[in-house]
């Protein structure tokens, strides 16, 4: 069904695997359409309940943004690129408010690191790489790197990451707070889907509510204490959130339906 994406369904947690191993899985134009696409399904398909991108091969999470694809552009293609991956990619896979975490197994550089950084949270192996490395090129990152490596690591980290274009490693990422957890490479995905299964144990709702509101930290558009309470109030009247309350009080076990 796809060009340059694996996508498996298992228990309700999609894999998304970026499959041009041999370009160490660049972003072109077909990869950013297709993920595109599989966050069309993912947002509107009830039977997937949470989302895993990785990359294929043992080398590469992504390498970047494919930059045979830059020759060509001038100033109005190189803003229309970045707002079209921006605004159907990242961005939506920012705000879905099912769970998306990238399990990153290899270079994440570039556009690979903003795809990264765009999920909720990241684990890596312990071989992956982290790096902003567009200065090399004469250019900044254009999928909202610059942005969110400065929201998660902090400015200091980040603008010596974005203007070195050093590349960090598992453990320091590790340190910075830019991943959660390292692993070796063979207990990535299962590691991941781990703690999937534990999210999608609880109100898929409440689960949405806690993406929504913790993304409003970062948007000048609301304030975020406001948003918590509206979403706060507006779960007591979801049948989960009687369901939860009741089965505490009970001493059983919630069954949620996410309604
Ligand atoms: N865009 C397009 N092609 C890329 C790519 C990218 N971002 N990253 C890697 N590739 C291609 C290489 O051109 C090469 O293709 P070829 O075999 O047809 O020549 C293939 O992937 C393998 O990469 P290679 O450079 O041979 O691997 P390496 O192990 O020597 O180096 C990297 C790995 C990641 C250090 C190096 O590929 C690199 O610096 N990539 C670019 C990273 C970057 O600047 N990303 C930000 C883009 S905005």
């Amino acid at each position: 069904m796809y060009q340059t994406l694996l996508v498996s369904l298992e228990e309700h947690i999609l894999t998304v695997t970026i499959n041009r191993a041999d370009k160490l899985n660049a972003l072109n134009k077909s990869v950013i359409g297709e993920l595109g696409k599989v966050f069309d399904d993912v947002y509107s398909n009830p039977d997937i309940k949470a989302v895993i991108l990785t990359g294929s091969g043992p080398k590469s999470f992504v390498a970047g943004a494919d930059i045979s694809e830059f020759s060509s552009l001038d100033a109005k293609g190189g803003e229309a690129l970045a707002r079209h991956g921006q605004e159907t990619v990242f961005d939506r896979i920012e705000r879905c408010p099912k769970p998306v975490v990238a399990a990153v197994n290899g270079f994440a550089l570039g556009g690979g690191c903003e795809l990264a950084m765009a999920c909720h949270f990241r684990l890596a192996s312990a071989t992956a790489r982290f790096g902003q490395p567009e200065v090399n090129l004469g250019l900044i990152p254009g999928y909202g790197g610059t942005q969110r490596l400065t929201q998660l690591i902090g400015k200091g980290r980040a603008i010596e990451m974005l203007l070195s274009a050093n590349m960090i490693d598992a453990a320091t990422a590790h340190q910075y707070g830019l991943v959660n957890h390292v692993t070796t490479a063979e207990e990535l995905l299962p590691t991941t889907k781990t703690i999937l299964q534990t999210i999608l144990s609880k109100a898929p709702l409440a689960v949405a509510g806690c993406i929504e509101a913790a993304n409003a930290v970062y948007d000048e558009k609301v304030n975020g204490y406001d948003t918590e309470i509206r979403l706060f109030g507006e779960l007591f009247d979801t049948a989960d959130a009687k369901e939860g309350i009741a089965a505490f009080l009970e001493k059983r076990k919630a069954a949620f339906q996410a309604k």
